[in-house]
């Protein structure tokens, strides 16, 4: 019995061993941490359970049938993170480049079958050369085995990928189906055709950085929803978010205990909106002040800036916050703001997050290139979002709700449930000025009746009184009372329910 036990350790030590020393010292060298590692940072400790540690691959071409590695390449299992469960895989860098062979696939796919039937979310770590070259289209299969449970999984439960290397070629298109992908700055990229491919094709000189590096993925992509310095800071980061999440779309998110009290007023909020309508205040400095001890999780922070979205908690549940940002583009939809802020509202749909909405919005951002874009179908995107979500919606007005913009962003008419505005509105079809050059065009070359008209517009529509007169907002509540009044409405609809008619599923403007 002994021996079998020290044979047993033995094996074990192998399959943790990896690709070996040296391809370790490698991947340290880089400043990568190795699977295992990364796994002892991201999982409570000693939490982990891993499974199919001795799986080796079933490839003799090339050699293969003298080359295995216990594992195959990817580190696998279950463990938890603040005590909440979640499934991982970790690709090891150090066997055969982390790429993914038929038994690599297979055991990603069996994680990603528990994760769903347990309910709990996925984390996948990637680090990857791709698809194994020696077992060609057997890899391939791997690969769309793993498409599939993406797809099958999403809406079940959350799944997170961490690109914390290469990923590459069809591989990048697991991740691409997740609800969030994470990056690590310098060491990771993420492109489906890379810098050489891509000079031949169409005679352009990238690097692999510019091709695909972080910084190209979280500001000009939006592939990616963030990125950190190193694998410490990337999986610790991980951690955080896994605390704003539910483990699956069959429970609520959770709730933490908070030492905020919900009821807390801030006197400094009556004077964050300037008394001149075209000066930028910063709406972050709103949601600080507003939610559970100012913390926030952004989801695309460097990306389509002129609006908010991220994670925070009111009275310890989570909230899904988007806000318009007057800082950055006036606060205007744009094409790049719609869609950031559509599908971050379909994820809080999908698993019971409910949406406060911070509005100052002038409107749909003018021009050729927002046109050509397909700012239409893009800016329907939101719309959509905002309009088939069943989750609680309160919305607060702070400044602008102008023209289409305030029917978008989760008005009245699209199904919130709460809608507030603060006394320095101006919920109207478009801004004063604009608006008394169209309806007085006569009046153009006379800069003082157009000045006084103006006034009156202004005096007659920017305020928030007739969208409240009409029911359209609740109530005008006082800035300072905003968290007071969020997370009373929250608490109110905190039991509520409501259907979509029957279909097999909408089709959102893709
Ligand atoms: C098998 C691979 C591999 C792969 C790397 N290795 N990629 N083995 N299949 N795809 C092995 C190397 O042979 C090497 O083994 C070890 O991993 C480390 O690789 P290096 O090249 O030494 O590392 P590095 O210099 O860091 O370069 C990393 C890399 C490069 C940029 C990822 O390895 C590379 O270009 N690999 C090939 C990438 C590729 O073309 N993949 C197929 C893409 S097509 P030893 O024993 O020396 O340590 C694809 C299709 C997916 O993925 C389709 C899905 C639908």
């Amino acid at each position: 019995m002994k021996d079998i036990l020290v044979k047993l350790e033995r094996k074990r030590e192998e399959a943790r061993a990896g690709g070996g020393e040296k391809r370790i010292e490698t991947q340290h060298r880089r400043g990568k941490l190795t699977a295992r590692e990364r796994l002892e940072v991201l999982l409570d400790e000693g939490s982990f359970e891993e499974y199919d540690m001795f799986v080796e691959h079933r490839a003799t071409e090339f050699g293969m049938a003298d080359q295995k590695v216990p594992g195959d390449g990817v580190v696998t299992g279950w463990g938890t993170v603040n005590g909440r469960k979640v499934f991982v895989f970790s690709q090891d860098f150090t066997v055969f480049g982390g790429s993914l062979s038929e038994t690599h696939a297979k055991k990603i796919c069996k994680v990603m079958d528990m994760a769903v039937q347990v309910g709990a979310p996925v984390i996948g770590l990637n680090d990857s050369g791709g698809a194994r070259i020696q077992e060609g289209v057997d890899s391939l299969g791997g690969y769309a085995d793993v498409f599939l449970k993406n797809v099958l999984a999403s809406g079940c439960v959350p799944q997170i990928s961490v690109i914390m290397g290469p990923c590459a070629g069809g591989a990048v298109y697991s991740p691409a189906m997740t609800d969030f992908i994470f990056m690590v700055r310098d060491t990771s990229y993420m492109f489906v055709t890379g810098p050489d491919v891509v000079k031949t094709v169409t005679g352009e000189v990238v690097t692999q950085e510019e091709l695909g590096g972080a910084s190209t993925h979280t500001v000009k992509s939006s592939v990616a929803d963030g990125a950190y310095d190193n694998d410490v800071v990337c999986l610790k980061e991980i951690r955080r978010l896994i605390d704003f999440l539910p483990l699956s779309a069959r429970e609520k998110p959770p709730r933490w205990p908070t030492f905020d009290d919900p009821l807390r007023i801030d006197k400094s909020l009556d004077t964050l909106v300037p008394d001149n309508p075209n000066k930028p205040y910063d709406m972050r400095e709103l949601i600080l002040k507003v939610v559970d001890e100012g913390d926030f999780f952004e989801i695309q922070e460097a990306h389509a800036k002129n609006i908010i979205t991220g994670f925070a908690r009111i009275e310890g549940s989570t909230v899904g916050i988007v806000a318009n940002q007057p800082m950055v583009l006036a606060g205007c939809l744009d094409i790049a703001a719609s869609r950031k802020a559509a599908r971050f509202v379909r994820f809080c749909d999908c698993f019971s997050i409910p949406i406060v909405t911070f509005v100052d919005v002038p409107g749909f951002l003018p021009g050729t290139a927002q046109e050509y874009g397909g700012l239409i179908k893009q800016g329907a995107k939101l719309l959509f979002a905002f309009a088939e979500a069943t989750v609680p919606k309160v919305t607060v007005i702070t400044r602008k709700a102008y023209g289409g913009a305030y029917d978008v962003m989760s008005s009245k008419h699209i199904r919130a449930d709460v809608n507030y505005a603060w006394p320095t509105a101006q919920i109207a079809v478009m801004g004063a000025k604009g608006a008394v050059e169209i309806i007085f065009r006569q009046d153009i070359g006379d800069p003082e009746k157009i000045a006084r008209r103006t006034e009156e517009y202004e005096a007659r529509f920017a305020n928030p009184f007739i969208a409240a007169q009409r029911g359209f907002i609740d109530e005008v509540i006082m800035p300072h009372s905003t968290r007071k009044r969020i997370a009373r409405a929250l608490e109110m609809l905190s039991t509520k329910r409501q259907e979509l008619p029957p279909k097999k599923h909408d089709n959102i403007p893709l």
